[in-house]
């Protein structure tokens, strides 16, 4: 009996033996991935392997089903999971379950200079994502700000190649921790929307290398992103998806191992995306699956016409294989990782990092006579006025549209916080966009209003008169010529005649404060005649708490701009040179328009510093309900070699009466090279908290990273040796306090 039990036994583990012994080397999550890579491709038919580098739907390419190898599911992005549109259509697919908690766009994120933001940002946008099944998440975008008119700069980090480095990084790995990858976008040089599928960006090499580039960089080598989206513009007359010279950067010198992931159709040319890198092909239009069996998306560049090529031995199988091994991996890093996380959707800690955020986005330009917070002591009469305090901007903006569970506008954020404290009357001011809907999504509001101009403007003058505060909420909006993906702006004003209410109350009201919602710097013509203004972007669910907390001094201020204010048009570098920098002039046999990058290296803060422009507000600027003071700074030695560092200290106190935390900035100068440089560049930063009275000393790190510039003959990054200056600063043009030191051989 005993044997006989013993006997079944082993039978039973050797059924479990032989059943382990039967998961394939792809599937086994002990083996490296490589390994499995490799398995898996040797089990693949080429059909197979040609049908796992194209879309199969809007969002999704097919896995490889007769292997157990699963779909890739893609979502915008870059600030909210998208909601679910059809299958093979843009139309609402109408789930009820595909709502989402909307993050500051990122414009904000970048206001707030902190990495931890960035970091919590990335990990709560990633859950969401996960919690939807969806493996790959098409954000964040670093395209370098060059021109204010650029519609989709609300989607990106800033003026800054470092800041936005700095923020890109945790940002990627909060969002991978969930096994989510991200889709750093758009590789490269998509710097403006007016004509993005056939503009052919013609910038030198400093530039492309120093500007333009480290962002995606830092993502690929320090945030190690498993994929990249290539962008819809042209580099060296070949578009950017299957772009020759911007693969070789980003796998010959950064090493980048993930897929590049086409922006939707901008895929051109079959040799070239074979040739070029591209691992993953998607659409916008295909007719596709509507009728007959055959799919449009056979016709994909990376589909059928790809395997005639080789069926007619025009092309070998290398690189073929190259493409199908990266999606495998970005596949068992997301959708076939059974260790992910499950996520999260809606969550109160979601919501409470889209209010944290959002409160350490918001610049406060100018506070004259400290007229914020408002003083709220004995009964106060709140006016707002103007269509931002009431509009929902989640909706629209093109890809980054979203469908929120809730959002809260600044009215009704300011309504809450107010109730029982002061009075709050709106008046709509202007009537801007009125439409409420992107791509099947609306916002249910109905934003009509009949009334003529001056009957607006002569509705809220009269409510100014007997207010205690007037809260202008003004700004941009997410529709096309505003903050809106595929149009530029037509220029820096604002839209609507906002200018003309915004005189009109400040003629009879000193407490003007105006509050300007966009991604984007605006002119502000009037902005001697009103005391104070906030920069609050598009915060997302919760933008009216989060402005309602800086507004109330809850919160108090501590983002800092992440690009210059300009006071006109003019006077932004990429304007300067005329239309062939800006928006491009068409070529004579071609429908290619070029724009060439005539200011170099010299965007934002580095052209001002250099031709002595005055700004609206510069970068790096922002003001706080407390005062800083800076000592005097220092360097642990005065003289440092190529492979080591210097450590430059400096004491910031807290002055004020309130805590406070505030962004300091270090800047570095190199006073003589053997090429033009900019006056200064960022090279490090630091959030510090302090509490009245308190002082911190605080301290950077200065390598030869720091002090180098792009060789273009070399084709290497090189530092000169010679003096320097670290300069610390509170903004781009508030200097604090300069030291010397210099590079020795
Ligand atoms: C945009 C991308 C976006 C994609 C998918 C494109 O038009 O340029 O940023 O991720 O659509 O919606």
């Amino acid at each position: 009996m005993v044997k006989e039990k013993l006997l079944s036994l082993v039978a039973a583990l050797s059924v479990c033996l032989a059943m382990d012994a039967a998961v394939p080397v792809y599937q086994d999550e002990t083996k490296p991935i490589e390994q499995r890579v490799e398995d898996a491709l040797s089990r693949m038919t080429l059909r197979e392997k040609i049908n796992i580098i194209h879309a199969q739907s809007k969002f999704s390419s097919p896995g490889v089903p007769r292997l157990g190898i699963p779909e890739i599911w893609t979502t915008d992005g870059p600030h909210g999971i998208r909601p679910e549109v059809m299958w093979d259509e843009w139309d609402q697919a109408k789930w009820t379950n595909d709502s989402c908690v909307a993050f500051p766009a990122l414009t904000g994120l970048a206001a707030t200079w902190n990495p931890e933001m960035a970091y919590l940002y990335g990990k709560s946008l990633g859950e969401e994502a996960r919690f939807r099944e969806k493996d790959v998440v098409l954000g964040p975008g670093v395209n370098i700000y060059r021109t204010p008119l650029n519609g989709r700069n609300f989607e990106y980090m800033g003026e800054d190649p470092y800041l936005a480095s700095k923020l890109v990084v945790p940002y990627i790995k909060g969002v991978q921790s969930n096994g989510v990858a991200t889709c750093v976008k758009h590789y490269a040089l998509n710097n403006q929307e007016t004509r993005r599928h056939n503009t052919n960006v013609v910038v030198d090499d400093r530039a492309l290398y120093e500007i333009y580039l480290p962002p995606f960089r830092a993502a690929v080598q320090e945030g190690d992103t498993w994929s990249i989206m290539g962008a819809y513009d042209l580099y060296k007359s070949e578009h950017a998806c299957h772009n020759q010279y911007l693969n070789r950067i980003l796998r010959d010198e950064w090493g980048f191992k993930g897929a590049v992931i086409s922006d939707w159709g901008g895929t051109h040319d079959t040799p070239q995306a074979i040739a070029n890198g591209l691992d993953l092909e998607f659409g916008t239009w295909t007719d596709g699956l509507k009728s007959g069996a055959v799919s449009a998306y056979d016709t994909y560049y990376l589909a059928l016409p790809y395997l005639k090529m080789i069926e007619d031995g025009k092309v070998g199988t290398k690189e073929l294989d190259d493409k199908v091994r990266n999606v495998l991996r970005l596949t068992f890093l997301t959708a076939m990782n059974r260790n992910k996380p499950y996520g999260a959707l809606h969550s109160d800690e979601h919501y409470a990092a889209a209010k944290k955020i959002g409160e350490e986005a918001i610049v406060l330009l100018k506070n004259d006579g400290n007229v914020l917070p408002l003083k709220l002591d004995g009964k106060k009469k709140v006016l707002v006025v103007g269509e931002n305090a009431i509009k929902m901007m989640t909706v629209g903006g093109g890809s980054s549209s979203l469908k929120v569970q809730r959002e809260v506008s600044p009215l009704d954020g300011l309504k809450a916080r107010l109730a029982g404290v002061a009075e709050v009357d709106y008046a709509r001011g202007y009537v801007g966009d009125v439409t409420g809907e992107y791509n099947g999504v609306v916002t249910g509001q109905d934003l009509t209003d009949s009334r003529s101009a001056d009957e607006l403007v002569a509705e809220a003058v009269e409510k100014a008169k007997t207010a205690d505060y007037v809260i202008f909420v003004g700004g941009l909006n997410k529709s096309t010529g505003q903050d809106c993906e595929d149009s530029d702006r037509a220029g820096l004003e604002l839209p609507y005649g906002q200018d003309r209410v915004i005189e009109a109350l400040a003629e009879v009201n000193d407490n003007v404060i105006y509050v300007n919602v966009s991604g984007n710097a605006v002119a502000m013509p009037w902005i001697e005649k009103v005391p104070a203004v906030l920069q609050v972007w598009f915060l997302g669910s919760e933008a009216g708490n989060s402005i309602a907390s800086i507004l109330t001094g809850d919160a108090n201020p501590s983002a800092k701009l992440p690009f210059t204010f300009p006071v006109a048009l003019k006077d932004v570098p990429a304007h300067k040179f005329g239309e062939s920098s800006y928006p491009g002039i068409k070529r004579q046999d071609s429908d290619i328009w070029d724009v060439t990058y005539d200011e170099g290296i010299f965007v934002g803060y580095r052209w001002y510093d250099k031709e002595k422009v005055k700004t609206l507000f510069p970068f790096g600027h922002g003001l706080s309900y407390t005062t800083f003071e800076y000592g005097k700074a220092s360097v642990d030695k005065a003289e440092m070699t190529a492979d080591g560092e210097i450590t430059v200290s400096i004491p910031v106190k807290n002055t004020g009466a309130r805590s406070g935390a505030e962004v300091v900035q270090l800047y570095v100068r190199d006073k003589k090279s053997s090429l033009p440089r900019p006056y200064k560049e960022l090279k490090g930063f630091c959030k510090v908290e302090l509490q009245p009275g308190e002082t911190k000393t605080v301290t950077f790190a200065i390598d030869k990273e720091a002090l180098s510039f792009f060789d273009v003959d070399k084709h290497e990054w090189v530092a000169e040796p010679g003096d320097f200056e670290a300069i610390v600063a509170a903004s781009a043009e508030d200097v604090k306090s300069v030291v010397k030191f210099k590079l020795v051989d």
